[in-house]
């Protein structure tokens, strides 16, 4: 179903890796019509972003009347095709990388992050203090968006390994709509701290890419993995169907990079949101000092 010999590296500050044509058009085409087909989704986000989420009830009656959305889901909700792609990153990205500091002991099939609103005491207490010895999940959204649909710069939920999209449509590039990859500006050897929201003007843009359908990428959730998506446009232009996941972890990731680790931190606020609205920030802990 999917072709990942096919997906390339590309040079950024973090490990990613792309490619076009992974997915077949008529693949494709069959799941636009699933999604299409979809009477209920489960919440709109971002401007206008309706999604089918792995968890809900929703999204359990999605799949078993979605034949291909089924197949896709089955082929990523396995251990098998996390290795896959765990392997892919280790042989595309071999010195100097961003490693989780624990790695995950079993895949659980079952599993999804939670998607309620909470504040930050009740995430600080839903993510534990304990880091050691996490499960693997997949979490993943079959998504639909119209017009107004837009992303500000930002880094991922702290307990996501890896991230990935998938593009079902074609949206020229007039409509906006497309995924840019961000640079800090300042080239520090050692930063002490990756926020979750940096300021536009801290940052460089990378790359941007167009939604083309069949086009796949996945990237390293590590603390500097910065991405948005500028405003869509839907003015004669098909609605911008993608699927969205990440294979994350029951708690938050420690992020290594060379001696150095990195540990989230959650800003305190007694807003209850979703977790992927909650300010989270990574610190430097601390540095081993190399035998002399
Ligand atoms: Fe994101």
């Amino acid at each position: 179903m999917l072709k990942i010999s096919k997906l390339k590296k590309i040079k950024s500050n973090f490990p990613v890796i792309v490619g076009e044509q992974i997915i077949s058009k008529k693949v494709c085409n069959s799941l636009i019509k699933e999604i299409t087909n979809s009477k209920s989704f489960d919440d709109m986000i971002m401007g206008g972003r309706s999604r089918i989420n792995k968890g809900s009830k929703n999204f359990n009656k999605y799949i078993s009347s979605s034949k291909i959305s089924k197949k896709l889901f089955s082929t990523f909700n396995s251990q098998s095709f996390y290795k896959k792609i765990d392997k892919k990153f280790k042989t595309e990205f071999k010195a100097n990388t961003w490693e989780s500091l624990f790695k995950p002991k079993k895949f659980n099939k079952k599993k999804y992050t939670l998607k309620r609103k909470v504040n930050s005491k009740e995430l600080k207490k839903l993510l534990g203090k304990n880091y050691k010895n996490p499960n693997l999940n997949l979490d993943i959204d079959f998504s639909v968006s119209k017009g107004g649909y837009r992303l500000r710069p930002h880094r991922d939920d702290v307990n996501r390994l890896y991230n990935f999209l998938i593009y079902l449509s074609d949206i020229p590039k007039k409509n906006g709509g497309s995924l840019t990859l961000y640079k800090k500006k300042a080239n520090k050897n050692l930063r002490k701290s990756f926020k979750r929201f940096p300021k536009i003007n801290e940052l460089d843009k990378l790359k941007e890419f167009t939604p083309k359908q069949g086009s796949v990428i996945f990237f390293k959730s590590t603390p500097n993995s910065y991405h948005g998506v500028n405003r869509f446009k839907e003015k004669n232009c098909p609605k911008r169907f993608f699927i969205y996941g990440s294979y994350a972890l029951n708690k938050p990731v420690i992020w290594k990079y060379k001696n150095f680790e990195y540990h989230p931190h959650i800003v305190a606020t007694k807003k209850r949101m979703l977790t992927s609205f909650h300010d989270s920030n990574y610190l430097l802990k601390y540095y081993k000092l190399c035998k002399l």
